[in-house]
Order: structure tokens, then C-alpha cells, then sequence
């Protein structure tokens, strides 16, 4: 009886995300070859995530930008914004690099249904990424020349408004436009529950997890997006590094499989 209720359950698992996929393909992105079908199909996911992932690529217009890694990339940081609010862990939210506000409309959703009263802080310099590359930054398969670095910070340009209009009709978020660190000392004083590290880049990355991480409350939680993403080794480099200074803070440190890493703190 158990069992044929876990198959019955498996079956309609899949079901489900069949009919996801078949949805997905009718948004008119990228189509699933058979391979990606074989491959993805056996998972099931919390459909809620799902839609509202696809939302918030609705609302910031992004779907270009979309592929299977990158929603795992984002299931993942729903289900950690979710467990940080279920356990009630003491603090504000806050963003390093919201581009057009993917990840903030999902975020700024989850703190106004659940958040109970939390703000949520997001930095950006809204000029697009790679303004101080550094050494650590740089990967042999990668090589930029100067006209497609260009192109890239042109690629993450974005601006406040495309902020405002993402998260419109929320008033728990602010938004500090500046290079990081500039604009860190205006929330020295506050504490963290939860924050999401999306630069790229090497210095931003290790300023943002260097400042934040002794905010974070017992139990809080660093995401960082572009961990172990190959085009951005610095941002792998800076969290290492951090890392290895700071073990015995750290309570746990997840590798997400598709990219992207979740620190909690002890
Ligand atoms: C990959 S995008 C962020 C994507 C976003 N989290 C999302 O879900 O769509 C990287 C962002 O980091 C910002 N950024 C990169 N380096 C920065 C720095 N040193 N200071 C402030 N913002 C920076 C860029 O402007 C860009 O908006």
C-alpha cells in the first residue's frame, strides 16, 4: 500500500512538471531538446516556486536569460529566504547586485508575505558589473578583450526605475545606488537574517561577505549567486578566502550543484 502510494505520488510529480515544461516551452524561450527533457523531466519541484520565478522573469522582462541551471540557481534561494523566515531568524534583508530585479522581486515577495515587518537594503551601482577587475578575476577561458568588457557592463546596466517599477507596490525596500563598499556605513548598525551576494566580481564580492557576514545573525544566511560560476572565478576566490579565515563561524557551507553557494552562520 505504502509503496504503491510513493509510485502514485512519483507519477504525479512528474506529471506535473511535464505540464510546467509544456507551459515553459509556450513562453516562447529556449525549447528543451530530448536530452534536456530525459534529464530534467524525473524532478519534481514546488510548483509556487516555480511560478513565481517565472513572475518575477515576467515582471523584469528576463527571459532571455533563461536556462536550467539558473533556475535551480533561484529554487535555491527560495527555499533559503523560506527557511530563514520559518525559523524566525532576527534581521533585515539585503542584496548586493539586483541588475533588474530578479532576485529582488522574488525576495521583496517572500519579506512582505512573511517577513513580519523586515526591510530589505539593495546595493548596486547601477553602471553594470566589471568596473575594478582584478587578477582573481581573470580565467584563461574567458579572456575579455576590451571591447567585450564593454559590451558585458553594458549587458548589467540597468537603473533605479527598472527597480521601482519590479517592486512596485512594496514599501520595505530601499535602494543604495554606489560602487560597493560606498554606501555599506549607512547600514553598519543593522542586523541580518538574510543576504544575497550577486557582484561578479572579486573586491565586490569579498567587501560584501566581509562586511555583512558579522551583521548576520546566529543562523542567518549568505547567498552568493556566482559561486563556482566559471566565467566569475573571482567571486569563488573571495568566498574561499573568506572561508578559510572565518571557519569557525561558519555553522554550514552548501556548493549549490548548478552554481552558487549558501553560507550559514554558526
Ligand atoms: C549579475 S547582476 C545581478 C543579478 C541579480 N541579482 C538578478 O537576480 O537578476 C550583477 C549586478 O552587480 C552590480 N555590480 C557589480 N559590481 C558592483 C560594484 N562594485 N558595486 C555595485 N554594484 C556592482 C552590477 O551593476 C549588476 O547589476
Amino acid at each position: 500500500m505504502k509503496i504503491k502510494s510513493l509510485v502514485r505520488d512519483a507519477l504525479e510529480g512528474a506529471i506535473n512538471i511535464a505540464g510546467y515544461d509544456v507551459e515553459f516551452a509556450k513562453k516562447g524561450v529556449r525549447e528543451l531538446t530530448a536530452v534536456d527533457k530525459k534529464v530534467w523531466e524525473p524532478f519534481c519541484r514546488e510548483i509556487d516556486r516555480v511560478r513565481l520565478y517565472q513572475q518575477a522573469m515576467d515582471i523584469t522582462n528576463m527571459w532571455d536569460t533563461d536556462n536550467f541551471p539558473r533556475q535551480l540557481r533561484f529554487d535555491s534561494l527560495q527555499q533559503t529566504i523560506q527557511h530563514v523566515l520559518q525559523h524566525n531568524i532576527a534581521g533585515d534583508f539585503a542584496e548586493c547586485g539586483c541588475w533588474k530585479g530578479l532576485s529582488a522581486y522574488i525576495t521583496c515577495h517572500y519579506i512582505s508575505e512573511y517577513g513580519g515587518g523586515r526591510e530589505f537594503h539593495i546595493f548596486d551601482s547601477f553602471e553594470g558589473g566589471l568596473s575594478d577587475k582584478t587578477d582573481q578575476d581573470d580565467n584563461l577561458r574567458y579572456q575579455l578583450s576590451e571591447q567585450e568588457i564593454v559590451e558585458e557592463k553594458l549587458h548589467f546596466a540597468s537603473t533605479e526605475s527598472h527597480i521601482h517599477t519590479a517592486l512596485e507596490g512594496h514599501d520595505n525596500y530601499h535602494l543604495y545606488k554606489g560602487w560597493i563598499p560606498e554606501r555599506f556605513e549607512e547600514v553598519i548598525d543593522t542586523q541580518f537574517a538574510f543576504v544575497n551576494i550577486d557582484v561578479d566580481l572579486y573586491q565586490p564580492t569579498k567587501d560584501s561577505v566581509e562586511f555583512f557576514f558579522p551583521r548576520l545573525s546566529s543562523g542567518g544566511i549568505v547567498v552568493c549567486d556566482d559561486y563556482n560560476m566559471s566565467q566569475f572565478p573571482g567571486a569563488k576566490s573571495a568566498i574561499d578566502e573568506f572561508l578559510h579565515d572565518n571557519s569557525g563561524q561558519v555553522q554550514y557551507f552548501y556548493e549549490v550543484p548548478m552554481g552558487g553557494c549558501i553560507i550559514i552562520k554558526r
